[in-house]
């Protein structure tokens, strides 16, 4: 077995029963029958692996190893930096992190210290590279699991202590050069706020300086570029003995942490997906906002990822955590490698007894053994994944559509102040992307630095920021044909925060001159007639005039009844829509319904799909049609033609049926 399988395990925590021999027999006996070929080790378990400071124990975890090596179970081995030893807070204080507030953790916790700390990376350092010497050419072993969930899920992992400061200073000056620079670019001037020497600048504290939007925005790449440091620090410590591949876990849309630099240093992305299954009747939301986390894990590397934790039947820290209902277990885990992901991984095989995570979901629950409804969903994505794997692994999703999602722009768009103040980029962005979910079309999600050549349509929602070049890739990308789709609030500012003046950086691709935008009150609300039927206006109206642009549709209210709410411009061989106003759901699918039309863009069953069922390509040297019912109740799609269903081998004509919660695979006949 090596990486080029589909993975069936997850995070393993056997440090926790040592002294229970007869539990680790069981666990292995168990893993053979849920089917799983591998398991995560390490994570958090640096007081086990060093008890004390400069005194290794390795042999339990050798033991371990070895024993599921020789039961056929391979090692994802994890550094175990992401909490830290009580020794080592209590000698070396000042590895803790400082909140904006002020205040210095007390140890306890996870993800609890300062990414900048020395001493912190000269203590990650040791036991890394020990571990690599260890194990780092160990037979059984796969993949590197750098620290966890960089950033951490208890507060956003930024540290203000005198060391980052003083580092963030260093990286403004690396980036500025000179004070002038800084001021033009922070726009200081402003309430007199110009700074004459480095030492006056501060990372953004509430009771401090948090309103110089250029302060804030540069103090956001600072975490990111630490954070992303200490990465790579760790992972020149496991290289120092090992060349096994590295990943480290991402997790959903976590906005101090920019995973397009991220993903930079490691080779596989993998990331931890706990949707909230069950919230509502209605899972077509949790399932969309999943879709896109997988696509950008999937996109970053244009790539299979892995899905490195998920949980098999529930979480325990919502305010109410429903338990997976029959056959959510096998879709969601299915939903992950339609999107690309080449494994299905746990948090965790076996629940503690203890502490905060004893009512966590597991594969083992406290009693009742293999015995239990979720440990025999469990098995049977296991066996499905073991039956696929070599179909499924070397596919990949090879979308014809991007949406952008980028985080500098999530950091600026919403620290601006004004024209409202509660601007949602995930949400505006997944209603975008729904469009896309909802007629069956896989989409990549990309940021401002990639590249848009394979695309037939890109949309950029709220792309409110515009880096460096980034309008002249859009421009070549219209001009060869491409569709572009971006809508107001759009190209405002540059990525030091500062407006563009004059024009829009897209004036002519899109063919239009933007003027004000209103942000009416409930009472002002305008709409939209478009073919006939009227559609609501959200919170935000640009004005704009079209100049070489047509006119789609017009506002029907207001000062501006009568201009343009929706334009088209066709430039060079392709063609840039402005979308001046937000719109609601209903209209945003049937606006890009349109343009699929318009480049060809048809799900592969051709065919309309019922609510809360979608498809999602893998493509290879046979392409696999993951079809997928996020409804409690059987669907039906009409009108298909042969296929052939990979599993079972029936060949399947005119009608398909799904099950509740069922994802089939299909083939061309
Ligand atoms: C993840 C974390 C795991 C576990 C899990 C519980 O964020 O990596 O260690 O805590 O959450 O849902």
């Amino acid at each position: 077995m090596n990486l080029a399988n589909l993975l069936h395990g997850g995070d393993y925590n056997p440090e926790q029963w040592l002294d229970c021999p007869e539990v680790l027999q069981e666990d292995i006996e168990l893993m053979k029958k849920g089917n799983i070929n591998c398991v995560t080790l390490g994570v958090f378990s640096w007081s086990v692996l060093e008890p004390e400071e400069g005194c290794f124990c390795f042999d339990w975890l050798r033991d371990i190893i070895d024993e599921l090596y020789g039961n056929g179970i391979f090692t994802v081995l994890a550094t175990p930096t992401a909490s830290m030893p009580h020794w080592m807070t209590a000698k070396y204080p000042e590895i803790m992190q400082v909140h904006a507030d002020g205040k210095k953790n007390l140890p306890g916790k996870r993800h609890n210290f300062c990414y900048t700390s020395k001493k912190m990376r000269e203590k990650a350092r040791i036991i890394d590279s020990k571990l690599a010497e260890a194990f780092g050419k160990h037979p059984a072993v796969l993949l590197w699991h750098i620290s966890n969930e960089l950033g951490g899920n208890f507060g956003d992992g930024s540290c203000h202590c005198e060391e980052c400061n003083l580092e963030f200073r260093l990286w403004l000056q690396e980036k500025y050069r000179t004070l002038d620079r800084l001021n033009q670019a922070w726009w200081t001037t402003f309430w007199s706020h110009r700074y004459t020497d480095w030492e006056q600048i501060h990372s953004p504290m509430p009771n401090g300086e948090i309103l110089t939007h250029g302060l804030n925005l540069d103090w956001h790449r600072f975490v990111t570029h630490q954070m992303t440091g200490f990465c790579k620090w760790e992972i020149d410590s496991v290289r120092e003995y090992s060349s096994f591949p590295v990943t480290t876990n991402f997790m959903y849309f976590f906005k101090p942490l920019n995973y397009y630099e991220l993903h930079r240093c490691v080779d596989i992305v993998s990331w931890d997906s706990y949707p909230f299954w069950h919230k509502r009747k209605d899972e077509v939301p949790v399932a969309v906002k999943t879709a896109a986390a997988h696509s950008m894990m999937r996109s970053m590397k244009k790539a299979p990822f892995l899905l490195m934790e998920s949980t098999p039947s529930c979480i325990n820290w919502r305010a109410f955590n429903p338990v997976k209902r029959p056959h959510m277990h096998m879709l969601s885990s299915m939903q992950a490698v339609a999107h690309g992901s080449n494994s299905v991984q746990y948090f965790q095989w076996r629940k503690g007894r203890g502490a905060f995570e004893k009512f966590h979901g597991a594969v083992l629950d406290h009693k009742n053994k293999e015995n239990t409804r979720t440990f025999l969903e469990v098995t049977q994505v296991g066996e499905r994944l073991a039956k696929m794997s070599e179909k499924i692994a070397a596919t990949c999703n090879r979308p014809k559509v991007a949406v952008i999602f980028d985080w500098e722009n999530w950091w600026a768009v919403e620290d601006a102040t004004g024209p409202i103040i509660d601007i949602d980029y995930v949400k505006t962005f997944l209603m975008h992307f729904r469009s896309f979910w909802e007629a069956g079309i896989d989409v990549d999600v990309i940021n401002m630095e990639d590249d848009l050549k394979e695309y037939r349509i890109v949309a950029a929602p709220v792309n409110y920021l515009y880096k460096e070049k980034y309008a002249q890739k859009v421009e070549d990308f219209v001009r060869n044909g491409g569709s572009y789709i971006t809508t107001y609030w759009s190209g405002v500012v540059n990525e030091s925060d500062l407006c563009f003046t004059e024009k829009h950086p897209l004036q002519e691709v899109l063919g239009i001159r933007q003027e004000e935008i209103d942000a009416p009150g409930e009472e002002f609300r305008n709409e939209i007639n478009y073919k006939g039927k009227a559609y609501p206006v959200g919170r935000l109206c640009e004005v704009v005039h079209a100049k070489t642009a047509e006119i789609l549709t017009v506002y029907e209210k207001e000062y501006y009844k009568g201009s343009p709410a929706i334009t088209r411009n066709y430039f060079g061989k392709g063609n840039a829509y402005y979308l001046a106003a937000e719109f609601g759901q209903e209209f945003l699918n049937l606006f890009y319904k349109e343009r699929m039309l318009e480049k060809e863009l048809v799900n592969p069953l051709a065919s309309e799909l019922p609510y809360g069922v979608t498809v999602s390509v893998r493509e290879g040297e046979e392409n696999l049609v993951f079809l997928q019912n996020f409804n409690d109740a059987e669907a039906v799609i009409h009108d298909v033609e042969a296929w052939v269903d990979a599993d079972t081998g029936e060949q399947i004509e005119g009608e398909i049926k799904l099950s509740p919660f069922e994802c089939r695979i299909l083939v061309e006949k």
